[in-house]
């Protein structure tokens, strides 16, 4: 079974922080006391997560990261989903991350677009509030689905 599980400013971060440690060898930081961090569960199991917080005027995007093991099984999306439902239930004017080049193309599937490449190669991306589309249906090739709305 999959979950999605939030963890407001002030929570518990062990789990959290294994996976950034895992995925991007860093641990805890500044930013985690402003934060709202998001957690994927895979049968009980923390897979995923990431965080969001505000800063200069925008919404920001971080350490959306899959444990190696879990990727390719659409854990990313859905924590991207939940931090851009997040975005949008606080009425975000847009909302920023910072990403490696390679993946991109995860980012921009969801509608961000390419700002600015900084001094190390990695690129600055942003969508527009009003442009967060969480439709799943509107993606889907499943013609036949019952939940499909159009
Ligand atoms: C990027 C990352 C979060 C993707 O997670 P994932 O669970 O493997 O991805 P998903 O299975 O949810 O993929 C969803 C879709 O995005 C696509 N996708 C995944 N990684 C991609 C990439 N690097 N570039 C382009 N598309 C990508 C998938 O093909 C899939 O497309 P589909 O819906 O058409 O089938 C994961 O590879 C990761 O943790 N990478 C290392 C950390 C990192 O660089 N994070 C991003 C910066 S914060």
């Amino acid at each position: 079974m999959i979950q999605g599980k939030w963890f407001p400013q002030g929570s518990d971060l062990t789990e959290a922080l294994q996976i950034r440690e895992a995925v991007f060898g860093r641990s805890e930081d500044s930013i985690d006391s402003g934060a709202q961090s998001t957690l994927v569960y895979q049968d009980d199991v923390p897979a995923a997560a990431g965080r969001i917080w505000w800063q200069d005027g925008a919404f920001w995007l971080g350490d959306i990261g899959v444990l190696p093991d879990y990727r390719g099984q659409k854990l990313g999306d859905l924590t991207l989903r939940l931090l851009l439902f997040k975005a949008q239930d606080h009425f975000a004017r847009e909302v920023r991350l910072i990403c490696p080049a390679e993946t991109e193309g995860f980012f921009t599937r969801l509608g961000f677009h390419r700002e600015n490449v900084l001094e190390d190669g990695t690129l600055e991306l942003m969508i527009p509030g009003d442009e967060i589309d969480l439709d799943t249906c509107k993606s889907c090739k499943k013609k036949d689905c019952p939940l499909r709305t159009e």
